[in-house]
């Protein structure tokens, strides 16, 4: 039996500050490099969500020695020495993410790994990281010809390729370079739309001779440093409440540290087209960081496409959702990929929508939401956490609130966010 979670409409504007949790594409690289690299690393302000904690149990399954210091802080004790086959099974629950980079990971490792998740997981493509792998000299196999998970990795020697993958994925680029710092020769990933930066930025904090721009990257065999990493807070997490303040009548939210980097602050800028009052405040120098703070605001509607989806392509529900209360109609196109995240998110959007009294219609390749006001009714995450999110963002917008059924979905990436939902609904 799933829960359900009931959000009212919220009674008063959302204030001062909220808890997010870490980024989970930078933790869960920071656990995958932290195992290689030898000695000790620190990680603290990771990914609460049951996500990460399957990667962390994966390379701890590996041998990489995991001690948790307090709820978002581990030590991870890593490097070739202490690295082994996994005598199971490695189980990476509802994270894409996950088993997409372990199979990376796993490439360039001397033994045989097996990778599986939940259903969803067991949906979603996997002949993108597969075809790279083989040709770099990995044996990769799983079911439907060794394009969906399980996937049973035999790593080894492992020669780089240069790789120009149709689709632009962060996941694929990831998986690839994480295999090309055990291959001879240089690896270099070419993309056709620049993705997240994170496997190229921790690869370098990490001391790996890897070289990057915007839409390439490349990496030789190198030996890995510890580090001590503070991951920032999570902009796919804050585009939430950046949605929710936008839409709660008296708002004035500060939401603290968050990644604004290249490939993750997309949302910020079609938010700012809308209409929303978003300033950037405590711009690291580096402009990797900053605090946003969120003031209500009235919105227009837009259009989502092109080049700029691969940099937005998780906040789209909440996106969705702004649109809902938008004046207009709002298009999201090219976002084809939308369809196989943990959820096809095209109709679970729409339903969704539909479902609380908003006209949405699936297009093949994204969605269109007609502005106006969110009356409120029962929606259904699918079993997918951003999905839920998002409605129950939409339940403090709404006239009539909003439960959600699949709440327990949440879990795998923001185990807090019904806390702080309580805090400020
Ligand atoms: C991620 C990349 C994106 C994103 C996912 C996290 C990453 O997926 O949707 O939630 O950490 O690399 P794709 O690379 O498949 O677009």
């Amino acid at each position: 039996m799933g829960t359900r979670l009931a959000v009212a409409p919220a009674r008063r504007g959302l204030r001062g500050s909220i808890r997010l949790p870490g980024d989970k594409s930078v933790s869960h690289r920071g656990l995958l490099l932290a195992a290689l690299a030898e000695g000790t690393s620190r990680l603290s302000g990771l990914s609460g969500g049951a996500d990460v904690a399957h990667t962390a149990a994966a390379v701890a399954a590996c041998g990489a020695e995991v001690r948790r210091e307090d709820a978002t802080t581990l030590t991870v004790a890593g490097g070739e020495g202490w690295l082994h086959e996994p005598g199971a099974v490695l189980d990476v629950g509802n994270s894409g993410t996950g088993i997409r980079l372990l199979a990376g990971w796993a490439a360039a490792r001397p033994w045989l790994t097996v990778l599986q998740g939940d259903a969803s997981v067991a949906r979603r493509p996997m002949g993108r990281v597969a075809e790279p792998l083989r040709r770099m000299g990995a044996a990769v196999d799983g079911r439907a010809g060794g394009t969906l998970a399980p996937l049973v990795v035999r790593g080894g020697a492992l020669t780089g390729v240069e790789h120009r993958p149709a689709i632009s994925s962060a996941q694929v680029k990831g998986a690839v370079l994480l295999a090309g710092l055990g291959a001879g020769g240089e690896t270099v990933v070419y993309e056709p739309v620049p993705t997240r930066r994170h496997t190229e930025e921790l690869l370098e904090r990490f001391g790996a001779e890897v070289r990057h721009g915007p839409g390439w990257a490349s990496v030789r065999r190198s030996r890995l440093q510890p580090v001590e990493l503070a991951v920032p807070a999570d902009p796919s997490q804050a585009a939430f409440w950046v949605v929710a303040a936008t839409l709660v009548a008296s708002s004035d939210l500060l939401l603290e540290r968050v990644y604004v980097g290249p490939g993750r602050a997309g949302f910020l800028d079609v938010l700012a087209r809308m209409g929303a009052d978003v300033t950037l405040e405590g711009e690291d120098p580096a402009g990797r960081t900053a605090d946003l703070r969120v003031r209500s605001a009235a919105l227009a509607a837009t259009t989502v496409a092109g080049e700029e989806v691969p940099g937005l392509i998780d906040e789209i529900p909440a996106l969705a959702v702004a649109a809902a209360c938008a004046e207009g109609t709002t298009t999201f196109a090219d976002a084809g990929e939308l369809r196989v995240k943990e959820s096809d998110r095209v109709a679970t959007t729409v339903a969704a929508l539909r479902a609380i009294g908003v006209a949405a219609d699936e297009r093949p390749d994204g969605l269109v939401v007609e502005g106006g006001a969110l009356e409120g009714g029962a929606v259904d995450a699918a079993g997918d956490h951003r999905i839920a999110m998002a409605f129950a963002v939409a339940g403090l917008a709404s006239a009539g609130g909003v439960s959600v059924d699949g709440w327990e979905a949440v879990a795998t990436s923001y185990p807090g966010f019904e806390e702080e939902l309580r805090r400020c609904g």
